[in-house]
């Protein structure tokens, strides 16, 4: 047997609207498994990994938040949970990853909203802390995503993220993606049937900037990287950037 989704990731990263198709397609296919994949395919490290970018957040008393491409909302909730105060939004692209997020999440203080990353529709400079759990790598436009965040953050405010992260040697670049692709497909087959939908990881990655330009193109789109903590040797990075001052 066969799942509905037909498509293959790779014919789909071209433009940003084709990658927006995608994504929308993707996502929604796989929502419902979501959570269980997430901690398979990283060997039940992916809480962890975002307990920890949630717990190195600053304190403070009543920020606004964005956690961009929220998906189920998993660093939305830790959001609420460390700023009871703050004013959280958990924001996705696909409908059903975002209809489980708003069952999963009953705080009063945390709303979501149906937008993209690279286009948000909220005001500039209104929000203070900023996440992206898995999130810039799937952007349509990473360049676009990356002004929209320097837009709507105020200046010295924070974003991390937490991501896939490619090497910036070209060897240890084909060995990962080697590996992602057997790993991907493997529970791909397993769980969907289909080995395409997580060897979209290795198809997105590798379109991706290793992380050396990705920092790069922060700093040169008006951020400072202040932190960058790399887990299971490099393939995850946790990044954090702050806006600098005008
Ligand atoms: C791998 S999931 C990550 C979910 C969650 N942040 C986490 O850490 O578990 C990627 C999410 O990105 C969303 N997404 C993809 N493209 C997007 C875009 N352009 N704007 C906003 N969300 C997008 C997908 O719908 C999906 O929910």
């Amino acid at each position: 047997m066969k799942t509905a989704f037909a498509l293959k990731p790779r014919d789909y990263l071209a433009t940003p609207e084709k990658k927006r198709f995608l994504n929308i397609a993707l996502f929604s296919e796989l929502s419902s498994r979501y959570g269980f994949i997430t901690r398979i395919l990283s060997f039940d490290r992916d809480r962890a990994w975002k307990r920890r970018l949630i717990d190195e957040l600053p304190p403070q008393a009543s920020p606004r938040c964005v956690d961009v491409a929220c998906g189920t909302g998993d660093l939305t909730i830790l959001l609420a949970q460390k700023y009871p105060n703050g004013r959280i939004i958990g924001l996705d692209l696909t409908e059903p990853m975002l209809s489980i997020a708003r069952t999963r999440c009953r705080f009063p203080n945390v709303r979501f909203l149906s937008a993209d990353m690279g286009r948000t529709l909220l005001d500039e400079t209104s929000v203070d802390i900023l996440t992206g759990g898995y999130a810039l790598r799937n952007a349509g436009d990473l360049r676009q995503a990356i002004r929209e965040i320097h837009r709507i953050l105020v200046p010295g405010g924070m974003a991390s993220f937490l991501d896939f992260s490619k090497p910036p040697q070209r060897f240890f670049q084909g060995l990962e993606n080697l590996l992602l692709r057997i790993w991907g497909g493997f529970w791909g087959c397993v769980v969907h049937r289909n080995p395409d939908l997580y060897t979209y990881i290795a198809d997105s990655l590798q379109q991706f900037p290793d992380r050396r330009n990705l920092k790069a193109l922060f700093e040169a789109h008006g951020f400072q990287v202040v932190r960058s903590r790399l887990h299971f040797a490099g393939v995850i990075e946790a990044m954090t950037v702050v806006k600098s001052p005008p």
